[in-house]
């Protein structure tokens, strides 16, 4: 027994921030953020009207109807995001309440930027063992809300985006059809390279670095201080020289690792969906594993880095293009915060 992709849907916001906008709030230029990126221009959810979760909503109800199910019928939720609506509960259990599904099992992943192949990797294990027959599987950020906009975030603010993409799973007994494995890794060592600290608990115990300024604080005071936030201590950090070095070592690696467990070899793919990092990550992993631009999916121009939601937009955008055919053999790669990477082999 196998698991295959039934249905399949994203949704992307209507708002565009092209890099000239962004020059507005921040010291850059389209120039620097196109050329270190490849980054045009990305989306923006509407600031009140949507969240994390109703952007995953908006995905999962196109991939449950192109399943030809209903809400109803799905029996297990898997959420990957970074950016959720509410610290806790997770998003899974809002997206089960707004579509109005049965009282099933809701999981949160918090993997970044392969949040979303682990989170596949999750379902696929729940399909094969039987328990459960469709599960939905999303990838959902709303970024633009907890972005630094000042020229001291730029590094990190010009490259994420808003964004949902959504899976359904179900069982399959052709041989022919659906996902073949499914690779997870990660080295926690590197995990202060790219991560938000605050708000959380670490009251700075990991580094010497102070990463939140805790001296005034009282008990009840440490998780959220107005310190941290006059001196801009809850956004996002990322050194991203460093994070560029080893995606592009782990890219390809987790690559070769899935088509190594099938026999395969590079020049067997149809469709590499890399997640959506930087187009001059993708450039270079294409390069190193020898594929013709055509073999490799990048949308990342239009959409910024969507982390979670990155590759089901991608898989989603080339399927509907025409890119993506039956029988064709797909390989899905994430690398990002943790350090964690994630590959994912499947006949389409
Ligand atoms: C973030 C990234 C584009 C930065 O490019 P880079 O060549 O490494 O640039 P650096 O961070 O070394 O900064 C170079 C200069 O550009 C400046 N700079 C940074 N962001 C800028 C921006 N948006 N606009 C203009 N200048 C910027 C820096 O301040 C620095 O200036 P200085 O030389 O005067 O100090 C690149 O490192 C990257 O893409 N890394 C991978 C990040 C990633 O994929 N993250 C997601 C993982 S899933």
């Amino acid at each position: 027994m196998r698991s295959k992709i039934a249905g399949i849907g994203y949704y992307v916001p209507k708002n565009v921030f092209s890099n000239q906008d962004l020059t507005k709030y921040m010291d850059t230029s389209d120039e620097w953020i196109q050329e270190r990126t490849g980054i045009k221009e990305r989306r923006y959810a509407d600031r009140t009207g949507e969240t994390t979760t109703t952007m995953g909503v908006e995905a999962s109800a196109i991939a449950i109807e192109r399943a030809g199910i209903t809400p109803q019928d799905i029996d297990f939720i898997v959420f990957a995001t970074l950016s959720p609506d509410y610290y806790f509960p997770g998003c899974g259990v809002l997206l089960q309440r707004a579509m109005k599904m049965k009282e099933i099992g809701a999981l949160d992943v918090r993997n970044q930027c392969s949040g979303f192949v682990y989170a596949l990797s999750v379902a696929d294990q729940f399909i094969r063992s039987g328990m459960y027959k469709n599960i939905l599987v999303v990838g959902s950020e709303k970024h633009s809300f907890g972005l630094d906009y000042s020229t001291g975030g730029r590094n990190i603010s010009v490259i994420f985006g808003d964004g949902a993409g959504a899976v359904v799973l179900q069982p399959t007994e052709d041989e022919n059809r659906g996902i073949l494995s499914t690779h997870l890794h990660s080295d926690g060592e590197s995990a202060e390279i790219l991560a938000m600290y605050n708000p959380g608990t670490h009251a700075n115990h990991w580094q010497e670095t102070a990463y939140a300024d805790f001296k005034n604080a009282e008990i009840g005071e440490m998780f959220m201080s107005h310190e941290m936030i006059d001196n801009a201590q809850n956004f996002p950090f990322m050194d991203g020289q460093a994070v560029f070095k080893k995606a592009v070592v782990k890219f390809p690696e987790v690559v070769g690792e899935a088509l190594a467990a099938n026999n395969l070899k590079p020049s067997d793919i149809n469709m590499l969906i890399p997640h959506q990092a930087n187009l001059r990550i993708s450039q270079f992993v294409q390069q190193k594993l020898g594929l013709r631009e055509d073999q490799v999916y990048n949308n990342i121009q239009k959409y910024g880095n969507t982390t979670a939601a990155s590759i089901p937009i991608a898989l989603c955008e080339a399927w509907e293009d025409g890119k993506i055919k039956e029988g064709d053999l797909v390989c899905l790669a994430a690398f990002g915060s943790g350090f964690t990477w994630a590959s994912a082999l499947l006949r389409w």
